[in-house]
Order: structure tokens, then C-alpha cells, then sequence
């Protein structure tokens, strides 16, 4: 295990069951909220998976795993990134909330041994989506919009689950519509959203 993350699992009893430890890994770090998010954001994975006939299993993991990062405080974030190697984008330095998808994906790696590089590929974009994403990004994409972690419901919710009866790129595109239409909101916008955005639009338009 990497040295950045070795002092979080002092201690920490795994089980036989990814999704025991990783709820009582997030409320060992009092992340009650996220824990509670995660297993909703597993389940839609499962149900949109099952939908688009796209591999159920792999969905659910990328969905356990998603926000795993989350135990390390925003402060922690660039730090951790930098340690662990990552490529920090201007965006990222200025909002560093975003680097936990990429910080998701090296604990999915390193902790929990996840080498489909689909599981890791949709874990490391589930906030942003990117450029030539897989269905797999998509499923978690929007699984995690969905089932989002904030109160009361999603503002897009409904746009999201009329592009859902037609496709997974469809409801995508509806979010990143939707969010890029209420601009003002946004702390930054990711570029990695942008290319996705451009991409959709050429698929579905
Ligand atoms: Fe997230
Ligand atoms: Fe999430």
C-alpha cells in the first residue's frame, strides 16, 4: 500500500465483502453522508448497467469506489495528488474538490486491487466524464448525478431520466446541458467536461 494512504488503514478490519469495508471505511472517517451516497450511486449503477446491457458487476465496483477518497479533507487533496504523482490541471489547483475522482481510482488500484481499467477509467471520471469515454464512464456518470449527495432533488433530475429512455449518452448529455446552461453556478469548469460535452453533442446531434 502506498505510504499516503498505509496511516488510513491502521487498524481497519477488511471483511470478505467490498461493501461492508468500504461503508465502514467512510464511517470510520466520519463520512456518513458519502457512505450513504456511495451505496445509492452502487445501486443506480446496477440498474442503469442492467438497462444498457453493460457489465453489472463492473458497474456496482466502480460505484463502491467512486468517492473512497473522500476521507481526506479538501485541504489534502492537491497534496495527496501531487504525492501520489497525479497530473494536476490549472482547474484542479484552483478547485481541488475535483481531484478525488483521480484519487478514487489510485485507492481502487492500490487498497482494493482493482485493475479493470474500465472500473478505474469510469471511477477517475465519474465527476467530469471525458473525451472517448466508455459506457462504463457513462453508467457511473450519471448513476452519481442521479443519486446525488446533496438535499432534496437533483434540479436536472428530470431531463436526466428523459435522456435515460433513449440512451446513456443522452441523459449525459442533459446533465452537462444543464450544467453548462446554469454556468454561474461553477466554481471552474473542468476541460475533461468540455471534450465530453463536444463529444456528445456530435454523437447525439
Ligand atoms: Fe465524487
Ligand atoms: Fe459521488
Amino acid at each position: 500500500m502506498k505510504d499516503v494512504f498505509s496511516p488510513l488503514f491502521i487498524g481497519f478490519k477488511f471483511t470478505n465483502y467490498i461493501n461492508d469495508d468500504v461503508d465502514n471505511f467512510l464511517k470510520l472517517y466520519n463520512r456518513k453522508i458519502v457512505a450513504e451516497h456511495t451505496k445509492a450511486v452502487a445501486n443506480e449503477c446496477k440498474i442503469i448497467a442492467e438497462k444498457f446491457g453493460v457489465d453489472v458487476q463492473k458497474a456496482e465496483l466502480a460505484g463502491l469506489l467512486h468517492d473512497i477518497s473522500a476521507v481526506f479533507s479538501f485541504d489534502e487533496r492537491l497534496n495527496i495528488s501531487n504525492n501520489l504523482g497525479l497530473e494536476v490541471l490549472n482547474e484542479e489547483k484552483e478547485f481541488p474538490l475535483i481531484l478525488h475522482q483521480k484519487i478514487s481510482a489510485v485507492m481502487a488500484q492500490d487498497i482494493w486491487n482493482i485493475n479493470d481499467e474500465h472500473v478505474l477509467s469510469a471511477i477517475g471520471c465519474h465527476t467530469t466524464l471525458q473525451r472517448n469515454y466508455s459506457e462504463l464512464d457513462l453508467v457511473l456518470f450519471i448513476a452519481d448525478k442521479i443519486k446525488w449527495d446533496q438535499k432534496g432533488i437533483p434540479p436536472y433530475i428530470e431531463q436526466v431520466e428523459e435522456g435515460l429512455k433513449i440512451s446513456l449518452e443522452h441523459a449525459a448529455y442533459a446533465y452537462i446541458k444543464y450544467i453548462m446552461e446554469n454556468k454561474e453556478n461553477l466554481k471552474v469548469i473542468h476541460p475533461w467536461l468540455t471534450e465530453a460535452y463536444e463529444d456528445l453533442n456530435f454523437k447525439i446531434n
